[in-house]
C-alpha cells in the first residue's frame, strides 16, 4: 500500500510524535487503532485531551449552526419521556456532550416550553475531556442551580428509564483499518522508516476484524480498504446494557455496511481535518488535527442487538428535522422581538442543517429503542 506522506517526526512542533516514535522504537509497530486513540485520546497531547481545545478552528458540528437543533432534539426527546410514561426522573444523557453547547440548547427550551418534563430531567452530560467539562459550568450554569444537569466522564452503569445519545461521538472513536490483500484481510499498522511514520500491513490484530465482515455479510474487494470501529461496537453494546427502559439516538455520518463498504470508498471514509481543511495526511502532526471516519450504523444495528436494543429506525438529518419542526413550521427558530433580518438569517441557518448538500443528507440519524413495544416517533415521521 502507499504511505500517506509521512511528515518528519517533530513536524509542526507535535510532541506527541516523540512520544509515538519512542515507543515504536523500543516495541514495535501499533496497530492504527492504537495510533488514533493516542493522537485523539492521550492524556497529555491528544487531540481532545490537550488543555488548549481547538474549538472551531477544524470543525463545527450542527449543534454549533444554529439552536433550532437543540430545540427540535428536545421535542423529540419530550416525546419519548411520554411514551415512557412520563418518568421522574427520565435521564437525558448526552455523550460526548463537547462544551455543553446542546445541553444548554436542549434544557432552555425544555425550560420555557415543557415545564413538567423539565421538572422530571435528569441531565447527564458525558464529556471525557477535562478541559471540555470545565466548559459546562459556565453554559450549564441555570440548569446545575435548578439541580437539572450533572457533568461526568462515563456514560452512568444504570439508566431505568431515559435516552442516550450522542452528536458526532461515534465518528472520533479509535477505528481499526484493514485491507484485502492476496485474498487476505490484513490490518494497517503504523511503523517507522527513516525516523519517519509510514503505514504497514500485517496480520489482523485481533480475529473479531473478520469476525465483523462475515456478521454483516460483507466481502471486501481485491486491494480494498476499509475502517472497523470495534469501540463502536462495545459502546452501543454498553449503551443498551446501561438502560432499563429507553431509547438510544446517535448522529453522525455514515451509511449503512452495504454502502459504507461499497466501491465508492474503495479507500475506506477515514480523514483528518485540521484548520477546517479535510486531509488524507493521517500520519501528520499527532495531537494537532482531529481524526475521524464514518460510523456504520448496520454494526450499531446488530452490535446493539447483544444487549437488547432494536432497531426504531433511521433517517436523514432533514427528515428527522423536517418531521419534528413541520407542525408549528419551525416556529422555534426565533426569538422573541427579533428584527425581519435576524429572522432570515435563522431560516438560512436552518436551511444549512436540512439541505441535502449541507448537512440535511450527510448526517443521519439512528434511533434504537428496549422495552418498549413498536414506538412512533415524530423525528422518524419523515417529509
Ligand atoms: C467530535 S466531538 C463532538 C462534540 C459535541 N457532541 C458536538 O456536537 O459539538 C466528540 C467529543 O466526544 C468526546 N468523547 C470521545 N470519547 C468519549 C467517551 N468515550 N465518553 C465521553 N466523551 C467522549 C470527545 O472528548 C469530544 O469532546
Amino acid at each position: 500500500m502507499t504511505p500517506r506522506s509521512p511528515l518528519a517526526l517533530n513536524a509542526h512542533g507535535a510532541p506527541l510524535a516523540a512520544v509515538l516514535a519512542e515507543r515504536i522504537r523500543n516495541a514495535g509497530p501499533i496497530s492504527f487503532a492504537e495510533f488514533m486513540r493516542e493522537c485523539l485520546y492521550h492524556s497529555e497531547y491528544g487531540y481532545y485531551l490537550r488543555p488548549i481545545a481547538q474549538r472551531f478552528g477544524d470543525y463545527y458540528t450542527s449543534a454549533d449552526v444554529h439552536a433550532i437543533f437543540g430545540r427540535l432534539l428536545a421535542r423529540q426527546l419530550e416525546e419519548m419521556w411520554e411514551i415512557l410514561g412520563s418518568p421522574r426522573p427520565f435521564l437525558a444523557v448526552e455523550a460526548g456532550a463537547g462544551a455543553g453547547r446542546l445541553a444548554g440548547d436542549i434544557l432552555d427550551f425544555a425550560a420555557r416550553e415543557f415545564p413538567a418534563f423539565y421538572a422530571a430531567i435528569e441531565y447527564i452530560a458525558v464529556e471525557r475531556s477535562a478541559t471540555r467539562r470545565a466548559k459546562h459550568a459556565q453554559r450549564l450554569a441555570l440548569h446545575t442551580a435548578a439541580g437539572r444537569v450533572l457533568t461526568v466522564a462515563e456514560v452512568p452503569a444504570a439508566i431505568p428509564a431515559g435516552c442516550i445519545f450522542s452528536n458526532e461521538l461515534l465518528d472520533a472513536l479509535p477505528t481499526h483499518r484493514v485491507m484485502m490483500d492476496g485474498g487476505e484481510l490484513r490490518e494497517v499498522y503504523v511503523g517507522l522508516e527513516s525516523e519517519q511514520f509510514t503505514e504497514m500491513l500485517r496480520a489482523p490484530s485481533t480475529p473479531v476484524l473478520g469476525q465483523y465482515f462475515r456478521k454483516q455479510g460483507i466481502t471486501l474487494q481485491e486491494g480494498q480498504q476499509a475502517e472497523v470501529c470495534l469501540d463502536a461496537c462495545r459502546w452501543i453494546e454498553d449503551a443498551g446494557r446501561a438502560i432499563g427502559r429507553g431509547f438510544v439516538i446517535t448522529i453522525d455520518y455514515g451509511h449503512e455496511a452495504h454502502a459504507l463498504y461499497d466501491e465508492r470508498h474503495n479507500r475506506g471514509t477515514l480523514l483528518a481535518y485540521r484548520n477546517h481543511t479535510v486531509t488524507e495526511n493521517i500520519l501528520d502532526a499527532p495531537g494537532e488535527q482531529d481524526l475521524t471516519a464514518h460510523v456504520n450504523f448496520t454494526a450499531l444495528d446488530l452490535w446493539g442487538r447483544h444487549s437488547g436494543l432494536a432497531r426504531t429506525g433511521l433517517v436523514t438529518q432533514s427528515q428527522f428535522l423536517v418531521g419534528l419542526g413541520r407542525a408549528n413550521e419551525f416556529g422555534d427558530l426565533y426569538e422573541p422581538g427579533q428584527s425581519e433580518v435576524e429572522k432570515l438569517r435563522a431560516r438560512l441557518l436552518l436551511k444549512n442543517l436540512i439541505h441535502p448538500e449541507g448537512m440535511g443528507e450527510k448526517f443521519q440519524i439512528l434511533i434504537q429503542h428496549k422495552e418498549i413495544e413498536t414506538p412512533r416517533l415524530t423525528g422518524l415521521s419523515g417529509y
